[in-house]
């Protein structure tokens, strides 16, 4: 837990993102978890997903935005990403995740400014025939977040958010949103919350997955089951079943680089099965979160850092 609060902590110095970037042999840590820094990579990560099987979800890594510009900047990633998945005939195999925070949550008048880009990337996806999964971000985020989310759906219904099982106030989310028929991205959570606001405990966290997959998979939305837990993949499967749950009404969702045999099995069994790919340059938060859910995946980046 320790080891995991100062690894996320470590995941928002710009210091140690510029030295990460800097070493070659850190760089090829995160190609494991990363797809690359381009829009081309990004596609030939789904490319080569599609020929397995697999959906993505591809999400552009940018800066929380410091700026309106900088906003702008990380809307036109996305925007191009679209049309080069278009072109490459991957749309029908690709949608879009997207943080809010590069979009201009932060800034002052940031909810405006996020929902305004937000929604230019949705329309995007939706002219297309694709779709946007809104991300969640830390405990003071969530707010605002659902705020935008409920904006954007009432003009693009299957829009998609995350929930995070280690929220105490979750189990309450997923009521209202089963019943409302939306996707919903059910994950653990990555951020260091307080025990006010959040379980501590592995166990609990877990539990309160199961709660919140049972509410959500009882509702009449899409289930987005975002988890490497084989536990709760087994229990997700077995309602699934139990509830005679149509295939189109759920779907498990993977990390780009984690358990990859995984993906490709339940892809076998006829489920639907999404990895999350996320690409470009500000690759080093996200790399510093996948260290802290594995401690040999932290074993595999100090090797890097020390040539050994
Ligand atoms: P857990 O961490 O208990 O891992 C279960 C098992 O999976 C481990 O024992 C290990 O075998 C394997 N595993 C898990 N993580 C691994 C890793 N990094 N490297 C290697 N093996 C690993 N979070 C958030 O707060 N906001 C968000 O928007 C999202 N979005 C999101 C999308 C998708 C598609 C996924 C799959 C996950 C997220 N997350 C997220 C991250 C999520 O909150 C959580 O941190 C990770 O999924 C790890 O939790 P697990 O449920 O896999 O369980």
């Amino acid at each position: 837990m320790v080891v995991k609060a100062a690894l996320v902590a470590a995941s928002q110095s710009d210091a140690l993102a510029s030295a990460a970037g800097a070493t070659p042999l850190t760089k090829s840590v995160a190609r494991r978890f990363v797809a690359g820094d381009g829009v081309a990579d990004a596609v030939s990560a789904a490319a080569s997903l599609a020929s397995s099987g697999l959906h993505c979800t591809i999400e552009h890594l940018g800066p929380s935005a410091k700026d309106a510009a900088e906003a702008d900047k990380a809307a036109t990633a996305n925007l191009r990403l679209l049309e080069a998945l278009d072109t490459a005939d991957l749309i029908d195999r690709s949608e879009l995740s997207i943080k809010l925070t590069d979009l201009g949550l932060d800034l002052e008048g940031g909810e405006d400014i996020a929902l305004g880009f937000a929604g230019k990337i949705a329309a995007a996806a939706e002219s297309l025939g694709t779709l946007v999964t809104l991300d969640m971000e830390n405990y003071d985020s969530v707010e605002p977040t659902l705020r935008i989310f409920r904006s954007l759906r009432a003009e693009f219904p299957h829009t998609g958010i995350v929930l995070q099982s280690y929220l105490k106030r979750t189990e309450e989310d997923c009521r209202e949103f089963a019943d409302e028929g939306t996707r919903v991205r059910l994950v653990k959570g990555a951020f260091n919350e307080s025990a006010d606001v959040a379980f501590q405990s592995a166990q609990d966290i877990d539990l309160s997955y199961v709660r919140c997959l049972k509410l959500l998979m009882a509702g009449s939305g899409v289930t987005l089951i975002a988890t490497h837990d084989p536990r709760l993949i087994e229990i997700a499967s077995a309602l699934a079943i139990k509830d005679s749950k149509p295939r189109s009404s759920y779907e498990f969702q993977l990390l780009y680089g984690v358990r990859t045999n995984e993906a490709k099995r339940l892809a076998t069994t006829g489920d639907k099965v999404r990895v999350y790919v996320p690409f470009g340059e500000d690759w080093y938060p996200y790399l510093v979160r996948r260290m802290a859910e594995k401690p040999a995946n932290l074993a595999l980046l100090l090797r890097a850092l020390t040539g050994r």
